[in-house]
């Protein structure tokens, strides 16, 4: 028996190397190195091509490298019945809030502008008054830990989804008015949302309208649930005031993309959180044995929530 490596845009050899040191005696299998096999039972996936995972009809379950499973939801990517993992621990969701407290910290207390004083020899001083108001889309596992790193520091945070509940000190928002009424609040709007039917194109120009003028747009969830010409229509009229970007409709982010030059976006090349190779060599071992013994992957989604 053995796990199927099946992630051809990602170096594996770190985490190969971490399972052989966690997991001396397990086969590992790469693709597309491996022909189907009857041995293989398990799949661990990073964008797949369509119709590989259907020919290792030995499967009993597949999970995603990271927290997104959006890639995997298609039955030509992945057959209907088989259950799908994730792999997200708590070190991803702490690369994640180091990552945005980096950038809202930053922002908040106007580092880039002290360092252009510096340059100009500028000693005019300021300081941080009222704690901005964090506004996260999405509050699942990694949200709720972000929340409460945020909080421990002084931040305030909201939070909106779908069901309306989230950690019990997270003020939460609900439905469509829901989400409008936090966009109007929050300074700094996260979008940590899974990507699904019902929440793709979710960053568009309605939103961007009810946002606070001068908030920042900070979207580190897929490049899909960003609608890019409205961003850029709105970020010419201050609302938002700034776009932090990590993810991108196209990735690599093509090089003649407006957001690489706009004096307004920041963008980074989907890394705000890495998922670490000690970490997913863990949690893959964990749900290996749980599908072994005939239960549900780690972190099993409902195909039909799309999460
Ligand atoms: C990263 O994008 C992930 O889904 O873990």
């Amino acid at each position: 028996m053995g796990i199927l490596l099946l992630a051809p845009d990602r170096d594996l050899r770190g985490l190969v190397q971490q399972l052989h040191r966690q997991a001396p005696d397990l086969a590992l299998y790469l693709w597309p190195q491996t022909q189907p096999h009857p041995d293989i039972d398990f799949a661990l996936c990073w964008n797949p091509p369509a119709g590989v995972i259907e020919q290792f009809s030995s499967l009993k379950a597949v999970t995603s490298l990271g927290a997104g499973v959006d890639a995997l939801l298609d039955p030509a990517v992945v057959p209907s019945h088989l259950p799908i993992g994730r792999i997200s621990g708590p070190e991803l969701a702490l690369d994640m809030a180091r990552w945005l407290i980096a950038q809202i910290t930053s922002h908040w207390l106007q580092l880039d502008q002290f360092r252009q004083q510096q340059i100009d020899k500028d000693c005019r001083t300021w300081a941080p008054t009222e704690a901005p108001l964090i506004g996260l889309l999405g509050i699942a596992t990694i949200g709720a830990s972000c929340a409460r790193q945020f909080q421990s520091l002084g931040l305030r945070v909201e939070g909106w989804n779908r069901s309306g509940h989230g950690p019990s000190q997270v003020p939460m928002h609900l439905g469509a008015q829901g989400l409008h009424d936090l966009a109007a609040r929050a300074d700094y709007l996260i979008c940590l949302l899974p990507l699904t039917n019902s929440t793709r194109g979710i960053l568009d120009r309605s939103l961007f309208k009810a946002m606070r003028p001068g908030s920042v747009l900070i979207n580190v969830g897929r490049g899909q649930h960003l609608v890019e010409a409205d961003l850029l229509t709105a970020l010419d009229a201050g609302q938002p005031a700034l776009a932090i970007l990590d993810v991108f409709q196209q990735e690599p982010l093509p090089t003649g993309h407006p957001f690489w030059s706009h004096p307004r976006v920041r963008v980074s090349p989907h890394c705000a959180a890495i998922s670490q190779d000690e970490e997913v060599a863990r949690l893959l071992l964990d749900s290996y044995r749980r599908v072994q013994a005939g239960e549900l992957p780690l972190g099993a989604i409902d195909r039909q929530a799309g999460y």
